[in-house]
């Protein structure tokens, strides 16, 4: 027996950041919230957000602002043109990101729409570390054809290799083989993998698919959305990290890459935003031009000059080690109450999301009776909490031949918002899920009655089976 001098000393560390404002949240009753999730048709993307209690839909735009960047909306310059918010913004992406040329644009998927009118031709193919939803279709849009060339691992949710994000090379060369490089104008790789369950890759895997790019000469654009995110695991899983800042990582992966993507909702802490960077001039004055189609000027680029500030703001928080660190170990903190009641979740636990294997959860339905979905919408019906299904609905269609793609996971997305919820609430959230789970046998799926033409899982509406 221990003694109390022998015990060992408890010493717990805390969100870093205090709360001065609130925002109340409502419960609903069972009968309520059953009615509501009947009238959006099972899906939790058509669900009002009055009638949710925890809303882990999405991590995108739904981070709490600090007080610094609220007061950077009071600095807002709504000029038009030349903005000196836009000239703050692109001094942090030139200093955070290293890329020499920068375009604001409404989000993300308008810098998906930009860059993939700038690089892709007709009949073109574009490898990429797993689909992202918004990031494929304009692909294809745009003539493209996306090849999925990650690791193997990657779609095992219970592999637990340290990087699952990462790229197969040999997969990248047997593509160059099959199609030739000049098919392929540009390889598209995200930091941390959403579809994967927010999976890193390793800054190895970066600096040998830029090798093996070079000697063929294909481009190397990234998805920095949650990028910062990716730089937590590499400072704490890669050799000749540790001691290195977030900072130094984030800036050495982008030296690998040509260019980068961002949806600025997500690490960079604002409701809104987004930007395109790239290296190339030429690639920037096509991105420039196209900017002032579809998005605004290249110096705003469809937000508000109080936004741009913000998002500068944010930029610089984002980085900080404090953090980054809360932000990750929430997440872990709820995957590890899940994994300690032995809840099959995707592992290793992700950055930005808790994924609920759908699959291994309701292993009496088939992928055809969307599990996922199901399981979502039951969680809410249970406890007011919303997820997002991340399986067969969201994968869509096959462009050629029109069947369902049966994606090999099948997931539940609990995803967390940054800065907004407590640890209190991930206890909340882990005993619905353990309810929801301790009544899996009772789930009879649903049926699709209404089908949207693009991202349907946005817009798709079902029926209890
Ligand atoms: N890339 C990734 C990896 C994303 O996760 C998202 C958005 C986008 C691009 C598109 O950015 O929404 O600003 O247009 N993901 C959100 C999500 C919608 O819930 O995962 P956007």
């Amino acid at each position: 027996m221990q003694t109390m001098g022998q015990q060992q000393k408890r010493r717990s560390w805390a969100e870093p950041y205090k709360i001065k404002m609130v925002e109340p949240l409502k419960m609903t009753s069972r009968p309520e919230r059953e009615k509501a999730i009947a009238e959006a048709g099972y899906n939790t993307f058509l669900l009002r957000s009055d009638d949710v209690y925890i809303d882990l839909l999405t991590d995108s735009g739904t981070s709490a602002m600090s007080d610094r960047q609220w007061a950077g909306l009071m600095m807002g310059d709504e000029a038009y043109a030349g903005s000196r918010n836009f000239y703050d913004l692109e001094e942090k992406v030139r200093q955070y990101y290293g890329y020499r040329f920068m375009v604001p644009t409404h989000q993300g998927r308008g810098a998906e729409h930009l860059i993939s009118k700038a690089l892709i031709s007709d009949g073109d193919f574009i490898p990429g570390n797993m689909y992202f939803t918004t990031t494929r279709l304009h692909q294809e849009l745009a003539g493209g054809t996306f090849v999925d060339v990650i690791i193997d691992e990657a779609h095992d949710p219970q592999n637990s290799h340290p990087f699952k994000g990462n790229v197969d090379l040999a997969k990248v060369a047997a593509l160059i083989d099959r199609v030739g490089a000049d098919k392929i104008p540009y390889l598209s790789i995200a930091g941390t993998v959403n579809m994967a369950g927010g999976q890193p890759v390793s800054m190895a895997n970066v600096r040998e698919l830029r090798t093996l790019l070079n000697r063929h000469g294909i481009k190397l654009y990234l998805d920095a959305t949650r990028m910062i995110e990716n730089a937590y695991f590499i400072k704490e899983r890669e050799e000749g990290y540790q001691d290195r800042t977030i900072a130094e990582i984030l800036l050495e992966f982008c030296n690998y890459t040509d260019g980068a993507w961002m949806s600025a909702k997500k690490d960079h802490l604002v409701n809104i935003g987004g930007w395109l960077a790239v290296n190339d001039e030429a690639v920037f004055q096509k991105i420039s031009n196209l900017v002032v189609i579809y998005e605004g000027l290249h110096t705003y680029g469809g937000m508000a000059g109080r936004d741009m500030q913000a998002l500068a703001i944010g930029i610089t928080e984002a980085v900080q080690y404090d953090h980054i660190r809360a932000r990750v170990e929430q997440v872990r903190y709820l995957g590890n109450l899940l994994l300690d009641w032995s809840i099959p979740i995707v592992r290793p636990i992700g950055s930005h999301a808790i994924f609920l294997d759908a699959l291994a959860i309701y292993s009496h339905l088939p992928q055809e009776v969307f599990p996922a979905q199901s399981l979502a919408a039951e969680l809410y019906v249970d406890s007011g909490i919303r997820a997002m299904e991340r399986g067969i609905v969201s994968a869509g269609r096959d462009a050629q031949t029109g069947a369902h793609r049966l994606p090999k996971l099948e997931l539940v997305r609990l995803t967390i918002p940054r800065r907004v919820y407590t640890q209190s609430h991930m206890d909340v959230v882990a005993e619905a899920v353990k309810e929801v789970y301790d009544k899996r046998k009772e789930a009879t799926g649903l049926k699709m009655v209404y089908e949207p033409e693009y991202l349907r899982f946005f817009q798709a509406r079902f029926e209890r089976l």
